[in-house]
């Protein structure tokens, strides 16, 4: 099976009370920009218009926005840890946030004030490394844990930004438990990029943190004279990240809003089982969580995600992941002067799932029917990742690992 879907009929009407979404309002997240242009080398990823594949694939707009591109770190990651560090640390100096632009959160005299801070997190990779560059740049200390099986070029990007690092013999959700233990016997500061009950304040910060990317979008787009898309497909792990882009365009843009797709791995998909379950509650994935998508390969749900995702998503989606590997080859081999996109396993699901969608209508008319993708349709997918393990993109772009079959 390819893929499973779920449709949302909660995401239009009021069944739940709608999750509070103030948190996303424009002028805090006008507040995150601003943070983010104040990093170094800060640059604006690309919006990548592949017009040869809108046509082939009979939409009028198909962009691609490419993370991989993200402060030269390979993935979207670090726009929520870097923001979740900078407002820990305004609120422990006392400071408005406006007051601590990078140059001056990473000076000499703010380090004296806050003596040595240990941060510490559990991640497949990309969350750790921003966390990772963002401690070194502040000269703080990191500990990362990370799952069994996590690629050792993902460990090495994280080792050299200063990071102690471990791969534990845990799944993604345990390590994170882990890390959380080690964080209150030894008085480490967790930042991890999930909230459970109890622990929401510094996740919301990073959830805030990736409004960037919708930010730039908006800016990329009216440049170009170009209108919002009508369908954006997001991919989830945790769903911090389609919970951040889904609570800010719900917030901007109310009922006008572009259809959501979330997208996840069938051996990983906590957000297609607890929509599906139907009673409003998170449902959590154990085991295993197999998949080629590391940064996908969560099982449980954040809590405030879930809460916005459950209120204002319109499609579930659990894919298979030869969907994934048929993203990353068809973005790296674009059709005519398209441009190339460098996209990895949890960055290339959506435009892999798009991908198939249009190629088998007919396998999937009912669906194809309530997506009501047409040729008015303009497609946002968001690749948050590029190559981030070379060996595995090698692996199914040159060698044509998971292939349909
Ligand atoms: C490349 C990439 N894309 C998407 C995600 C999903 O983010 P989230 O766990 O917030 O759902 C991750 C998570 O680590 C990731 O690394």
């Amino acid at each position: 099976m390819a893929l499973e879907w779920y449709q949302n009929k909660n995401s239009r009407d009021n069944k739940y009370k709608k999750s509070k979404l103030t948190e996303f309002n424009s002028k805090e997240m006008e507040e995150v920009y601003n943070f983010h242009k104040s990093l170094p080398n800060y640059k604006a990823t690309p919006l990548v218009e592949l017009d040869n594949l809108a046509s082939y694939y009979g939409v009028e707009k198909l962009w691609v926005k490419d993370e991989s591109k993200r402060f030269g770190l390979n993935a979207f990651k670090v726009l929520g840890g870097s923001y979740a560090i900078g407002k820990y640390l305004s609120k422990k100096l006392g400071k408005d946030m406006k007051e601590l632009p990078f140059p001056v959160l990473i000076s000499e005299e703010i380090k004296n004030k806050l003596g040595a801070i240990t941060f510490v997190t559990a991640t497949d990779g990309n969350h750790g490394r921003g966390i990772a560059w963002m401690a070194n740049k502040l000269k703080q200390n990191s500990v990362v844990y990370m799952p069994k099986g996590s690629a050792k070029m993902r460990f090495d990007a994280i080792a050299n930004e200063g990071a102690k690092v471990t791969i534990t013999d845990l799944n993604y959700d345990d390590a994170v438990r882990l890390a959380n233990e080690n964080a209150i016997k030894n008085g480490w500061v967790m930042v991890q990029d999930t909230a459970w009950d109890g622990y929401e304040e510094l996740p919301l910060w990073i959830m805030q943190g990736y409004s960037t990317i919708i930010n730039e979008v908006i800016e990329q787009l009216n440049a170009a004279k170009e209108e919002i898309p009508t369908h954006i497909f997001l991919q989830a792990g945790v769903g911090s990240f389609a919970g951040a882009v889904q609570g800010y365009i719900s917030q901007l843009y109310g009922d006008a809003r572009p259809v959501t797709v979330i997208c996840e791995p069938h051996g990983a998909n906590c957000i297609y089982q607890s929509m599906k379950a139907g009673d409003g509650l998170p449902h959590a994935v154990t085991g295993d969580l197999n998949t080629i998508m590391a940064g996908l390969a969560c099982g449980e749900p954040n809590t405030i995600s879930w809460k916005i995702l459950r209120d204002n998503a319109d499609f579930s989606i659990s894919c298979d992941d030869e969907l994934a590997a048929r993203g990353m080859r068809i973005l790296s081999s674009p059709l005519a002067d398209d441009k190339r996109v460098i996209s990895g396993e949890s960055g290339a699901i959506g435009l892999g799932l798009f991908s198939i969608l249009r190629e088998k209508n007919k396998e999937y008319e009912i669906l194809m029917k309530e997506l009501n993708i047409n040729e008015h349709s303009r497609i946002l997918c968001i690749s948050t990742e590029g190559d981030t393990d070379k060996e595995g993109y090698k692996n199914i772009v040159w060698n044509g690992a998971y292939t349909n079959k």
